[in-house]
C-alpha cells in the first residue's frame, strides 16, 4: 500500500507575523496551470538580471517540455486559488542509481521567503525517493547573487568540484570543425 506523502500537505509558515500568514498547499500540476506558471517563471527569472530574458511563449515551451518528460514530478505551490510557484525535475538512471536532473524551481517574487520553495523541494524529493529511489538532484544554479546558492548549501546541496558547465555555440563549433 502507498504511504501518504507528508510533503503534500498544508503549511502555515512559522516565520510570518499574523498579518502575513500564507497557507501554502502543494499539488500536482494541471493543464490549466501552465498559463499562470509561465508568467511566474518570467517574473522570477527576468527580475534576477542574470542575462536571461524569458517571455510567456518561451517559458511555456520549457515548462511543457519538462512536464512531458516527467509528468509525475511536476508540483505547484498554491495559496488559496492562486498559484505561487512550481518545481519539476527529470529522472535519469546513472551509475549509482537514479538521479534527478535538469528541472526548475521558481516562486513568484511577490510570494518568496514564505516557505513555498522549501515545501516544493520537500514534495519533489519525497516522491522521487518513494517512487524512483532517487539518490540526488544534479542541477544548476547561478552565482550572480548569493541567493539561492547559499540556501541550497544550507539544505545540504554542494558544488561538484570535478565538473564545470560548458556551452558549445553550435555555429562556432561547426566552423571550428571544418
Ligand atoms: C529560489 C526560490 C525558488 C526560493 O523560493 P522561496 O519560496 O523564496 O523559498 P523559501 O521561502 O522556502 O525560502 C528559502 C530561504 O531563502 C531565503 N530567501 C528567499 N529569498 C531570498 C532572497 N531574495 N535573498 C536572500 N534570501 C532569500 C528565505 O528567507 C529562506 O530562508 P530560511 O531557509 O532561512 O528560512 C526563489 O527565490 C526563486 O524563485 N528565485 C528565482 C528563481 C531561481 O533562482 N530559482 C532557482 C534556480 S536553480
Amino acid at each position: 500500500m502507498m504511504k501518504p506523502n507528508p510533503a503534500l500537505s498544508t503549511l502555515s509558515s512559522r516565520k510570518l507575523d499574523s498579518k502575513n500568514i500564507m497557507n501554502i498547499t502543494i499539488g500536482h500540476v494541471k493543464d490549466s496551470d501552465f498559463d499562470q506558471l509561465s508568467q511566474i517563471y518570467c517574473d522570477a527569472y527576468n527580475s534576477l538580471n542574470i542575462g536571461e530574458q524569458w517571455d510567456h511563449a518561451s517559458a511555456q515551451k520549457l515548462l511543457r517540455h519538462l512536464h512531458k518528460a516527467q509528468p509525475d514530478l511536476f508540483f505547484v505551490a498554491s495559496c488559496g486559488e492562486k498559484i505561487v510557484g512550481a518545481i519539476t525535475a527529470i529522472i535519469k538512471p546513472w551509475w549509482d542509481g537514479n538521479h534527478l536532473t535538469d528541472g526548475e524551481l521558481f516562486v513568484d517574487p511577490k510570494s518568496q521567503s514564505k516557505g513555498a520553495g522549501r515545501l516544493l523541494i520537500k514534495a519533489l524529493f519525497a516522491k522521487a525517493f518513494d517512487v524512483y529511489n532517487a539518490v540526488s538532484w544534479d542541477t544548476f544554479t547561478h552565482r550572480v547573487h548569493e541567493h539561492p546558492l547559499s540556501w541550497y548549501k544550507k539544505l545540504g546541496f554542494k558544488e561538484i568540484e570535478q565538473w564545470v558547465m560548458i556551452e558549445g555555440d553550435v555555429k562556432k563549433v561547426l566552423r571550428n570543425l571544418k
